[in-house]
């Protein structure tokens, strides 16, 4: 290295340090590495354990990033609530140009400008809305029909669990969905299951240049299929007033991918997991059924309105939620201007990460928050949810999940529709292991080999 390298190398090492001056106190790690080398294969749990030091809030280097980490529920809400606290950090690994971000990574008013708009396309094709569960619901109808072929042998629930669920949001994003088999299906679930980090990346395959001419050759301006109809004609409209829009066609891929990247293994995971905790637990499973075939029976479809009358069946989905959030780090943000969490002083481009994995296993919210147990979100009687803020797998605030609505409509339809018409088991009770391993989402350390056994 030369004198410069080294030069700019020790000016770097000290401004991290100076720059923790300013930062509320915490653990000093290694130069450059920062507390990353102290990690493990669970930094969700490693991190939150460093509160018992450190209090609820403490500075943790990660890599050459000083990070402000939030352990805690009151300060979680306090940093999610503040608005300057919704951007995200400036230097992105994949950022190539401004718009090969996608709006999960912007900040300011280009994150305020298509967000917004996400929301509103989305409302406008049917979030939230019957035909969007219609699509839910068919998509089940496929996987169970797959299912039904295993005929009670065992097999890998997640190979067939990926292209169902993000078979989901393709169709939100880009309008329509692909057979299992289907070569580009193969193709984007690998990257699903092996690459996730990788997808911002190479997931520009996951729209391709095709997609959107077909789009822009049959788009009807009165009906807006998807969300990339709904951006194209938007960014048309926009371009006659504003040559500059931050609507391009670029951002409209970065967008679209950001979807797909961010709706599939996300809620796969989350699926997987009710999946998983509903075997393990034969006396749990057993009351699921019960309140199933109680108010829905056996003779048609679940849908998103029956979990009104379905208490057990809602306070299980908030315990899985809860014990394994599909996310367990939420989203790094940064602070847009000097400010403050619980009276913490947190000076302009900070990064703050909340441990949304901390907040529900915290002492004072739950009773022995280690224990599954999903009668803590009932009331005594058994009757209704207990419902609780505190309960955060999507964020909350401005900035929460944009698919909160499809994934909670998806995680009920999946579990209630398998359960509707399978008793499940494992290949081996014995083995059947909860353990979790982080990558982006919280994964099952070990493949989730599966016996459905019809009931119907
Ligand atoms: C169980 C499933 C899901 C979980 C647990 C989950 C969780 C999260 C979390 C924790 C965040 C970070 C928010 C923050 O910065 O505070 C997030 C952001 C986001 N999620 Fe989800 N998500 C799920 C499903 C989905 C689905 C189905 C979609 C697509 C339709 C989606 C799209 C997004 C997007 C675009 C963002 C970035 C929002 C922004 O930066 O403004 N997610 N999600």
């Amino acid at each position: 290295m030369t004198m410069f390298g080294v030069l700019i190398l020790c000016l770097h090492i000290s401004g991290t340090y100076i720059e923790r001056l300013s930062l509320p106190p915490g653990p000093i790690g290694v130069p450059l590495l920062g507390f990353l080398p102290f990690l493990g294969s669970q930094p969700h749990k490693d991190i939150a354990k460093l509160s018992d030091k450190y209090g609820p809030l403490f500075t943790l280097q990660l890599g050459v990033h000083n990070t402000v980490i939030v352990n805690a529920w009151e300060s979680a809400k306090d940093t999610l609530l503040n608005d300057c606290l919704l951007d995200r950090p400036k230097e992105s690994p994949f950022t190539l140009t401004d718009d090969s971000i996608s709006f999960m990574d912007d900040s300011g008013q280009v994150w305020r400008e298509h967000r917004k708009f996400a929301q509103q396309t989305f409302r406008d094709i049917g979030f939230g809305r019957e035909c969007m569960e219609d699509k839910v619901v068919n998509e089940i109808a496929y996987l169970t029909a797959l299912i039904d072929e295993t005929d009670g042998r065992a097999f890998d629930l997640q190979t067939l669990l990926t292209p169902s669920v993000s078979n989901n949001v393709s169709q939100l994003a880009f309008g329509h969905r692909m057979d299992f088999n289907d070569p580009e299906r193969v193709f984007l679930d690998a990257l699903i299951d092996r690459a996730s980090p990788l997808l911002s990346l190479l997931g520009v395959l996951a729209v391709s240049p095709l997609w959107l001419k077909s789009h822009q050759k049959t788009m009807d301006t009165n009906n807006k299929r998807d969300y990339i109809d709904g951006f194209l004609h938007e960014m048309e409209k926009r371009r006659q007033t504003d040559p500059n829009t931050s609507f391009t066609v670029k951002k409209c891929s970065s967008n679209a991918r950001a979807f797909f990247g961010a709706g599939s293994e996300t809620t796969r995971t989350a699926v997987v997991w009710t999946v998983l905790l509903a075997t393990k637990h034969k006396d749990l499973q057993k009351r699921l059924h019960q309140e199933i075939d109680g108010v829905i029976g056996r003779d048609r479809s679940p849908r998103w309105a029956d979990r009104l009358d379905m208490p057990y069946t809602q306070a299980f989905i908030c315990e899985v939620f809860r014990w394994k959030p599909a996310v367990p780090l939420s989203l790094m943000r940064r602070a847009s201007e000097d400010t403050y969490i619980l009276g913490h002083f947190i000076p302009k481009d900070s990064r703050v990460l909340v441990n949304i994995w901390a907040v529900h296993h915290d002492h004072k919210l739950y009773q022995n928050p280690e224990l599954f147990n999903p009668d803590r979100f009932l009331t005594n009687d058994g009757k209704n949810l207990i419902k609780t803020e505190a309960l955060i797998p999507f964020s909350m605030g401005k900035r929460n999940c944009v698919g909160e609505t499809l994934a909670r409509v998806e995680v009920f339809l999946y579990l209630v529709s398998l359960l509707q018409r399978y008793t499940i088991s494992a290949e081996n009770e014995e083995l059947l292991s909860l353990e979790d391993v982080f990558g982006l989402t919280l994964q099952p350390k070990e493949s989730v080999i599966l016996r459905f056994a019809k009931r119907l």
